[in-house]
Parts: C-alpha cells; structure tokens; sequence
C-alpha cells in the first residue's frame, strides 16, 4: 500500500532526476569543452579572427616528409594570415569541436600547451606577440611592436629568430596535466610539444616555408618577454618563414 502513493508521485520525481541529471550532464560536457577549448567561451573584443584553415592542399604529407629540413636563413617575404591560421590550426587546432579534441594528441586531452606567434612581418598584422585562442581560431594581442631582437637575444643570439618573418613560441601550462597525471605529466607535456612542433613543421613544408626547432634559450628570459604567469613555460621557439 505505502508503495502506490509513492509509485503516483514516480512521474514527477522521477523527471525531476532525469532533468537535474540531464543539467549535470550538459554541465560538465560544457565545462570539458570551455576548458579543452581553453576556456574560450567568451571572445576578447579586440581578437583578430584568423582565415578558416585549408583542409587540402598540392603536397602530400609523404612529400613534406621528405622534403622537411632545419632552415635557419630567410627572405624578408612577409607570411600571411592565411598562413599563420594554417600553421597555427596544424599546431594546436580544434579538429572535432564537440568534445574540443585537437590536431595534435595529447594525454587525457588535458591540452597543457599554448601558442604564442612572435610577428615581425606579417601582411595585415602588427609586429607584436599574440596568443592563439584554437577554440575560436583567433589571436589575443599580447604585445605589441617587433620582439625579435630581444627574443633572438635570449635565444643565444641565433640568427634564425632575428631573420624569420614570425616565429611560434609553443608554451605549457604543466598544471593541467599535472591534475590528472602527477609527475608523469612532465614527460607527457614534453611529447606534446613534440607533436605539436612536427605538426607545425610539416604544415610549413606544405606551405612552401621553411622552419626550424629552437630549444637553446633561457627559459626566463624568455618567459619574461613574452609576459608568461609563473605557471606557464616556454619550450620550443620555432621560426618560419621563406628560405632564403
Ligand atoms: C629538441 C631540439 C632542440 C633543437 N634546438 C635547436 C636550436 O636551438 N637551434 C637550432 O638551430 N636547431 C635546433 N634543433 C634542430 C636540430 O639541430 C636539427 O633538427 C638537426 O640538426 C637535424 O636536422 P634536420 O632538422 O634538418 O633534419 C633542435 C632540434 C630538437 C629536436
């Protein structure tokens, strides 16, 4: 008898937890995606949205394998936006914006690393430094005027930073890994990085440019320049450009 009054009430106690458990669902796959995406939900006013990157291109990924060699010497030919969108996209882009999943893998889709672009000389970009937002496809300026001397200057004065059009500092912010992983995440952050350089280089080969991975610098040097939080660290400096 007890079990009637309560099976009458069942209906609606029972769509009260469906719906409370549905809010809690739809809340944390927002949260996962906001915090894969960067926390990108909401965009800065003064982001520069960058062009939509190619999904096909002239040169096949046996090909810039093949063809894919350190360059340290370029033209002053400025890149484009296209090009820094398309490099930026291989590097870190968001491939299935659902789940925020990206073009590079990476442990627990935790997404440790940043990309901060260094422009000395881009078409329709102000020299400065600007941060990639992948779940928008847009750059954050984060500094303005040309930083390549003084980025050159903490990289051991290596001409290939004074010389190159824009260069891509791939950044980590180790905690986010760090939650999930303890101290494996060191390593899992580093392979990241991995990943995401070769990406990128590969994606420079298929651009017709040419690049190269720095990772003789100082590490506060660089992170002062760049304005990074204590929590984030520097660690690959990779310019590009048309050789020379
Ligand atoms: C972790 C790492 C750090 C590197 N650091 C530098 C660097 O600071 N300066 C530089 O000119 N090349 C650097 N390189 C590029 C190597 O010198 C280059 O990959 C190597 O000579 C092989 O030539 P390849 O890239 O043309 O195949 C680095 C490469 C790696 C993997």
């Amino acid at each position: 008898m007890r079990a009637w009054p309560m099976s009458r009430d069942m209906p609606w106690s029972g769509l009260k937890v469906a719906a409370a458990l549905l809010c809690l669902v739809f809340w944390g796959v927002a949260c996962n995606a906001d915090q894969q995406s960067g926390g990108e939900a909401m965009p800065t006013p003064q982001a520069i949205q960058l062009p939509e990157p190619a999904l096909s291109g002239p040169v096949s990924l046996e090909e810039a394998l093949a063809l894919r060699r350190s360059v340290r010497g370029f033209s002053d030919h400025p890149v484009t936006p296209a090009e820094i969108g398309q490099l930026l996209w291989a590097a870190q882009g968001v491939t299935e914006p659902r789940r925020g999943l990206r073009t590079a893998p990476s442990a627990g889709a935790t997404y440790p690393l940043e990309i901060i672009v260094i422009v000395g000389r881009a078409e329709g970009l102000a020299p400065g430094a600007y941060r990639y937002a992948p779940g928008r496809h847009d750059l954050i300026p984060v500094l303005q005027e040309d930083q390549r001397q003084s980025l050159a200057r903490a990289a051991l004065n290596q001409s290939a930073l004074l010389q190159a059009p824009v260069t891509f500092a791939v950044t980590a912010v180790h905690a986010r890994t760090e939650t999930r992983y303890g101290r494996r995440a060191i390593r899992y952050v580093d392979m990241e990085a991995g990943h995401a350089a070769q990406n990128l280089s590969l994606q420079a080969v298929a651009l017709g440019l040419g690049s190269v991975v720095i990772g003789a610098f100082d590490d506060r040097d660089v992170a002062a320049l760049l304005n990074l939080s204590s929590g984030e660290a520097p660690l690959y400096l990779i310019p590009v450009g048309k050789p020379r």
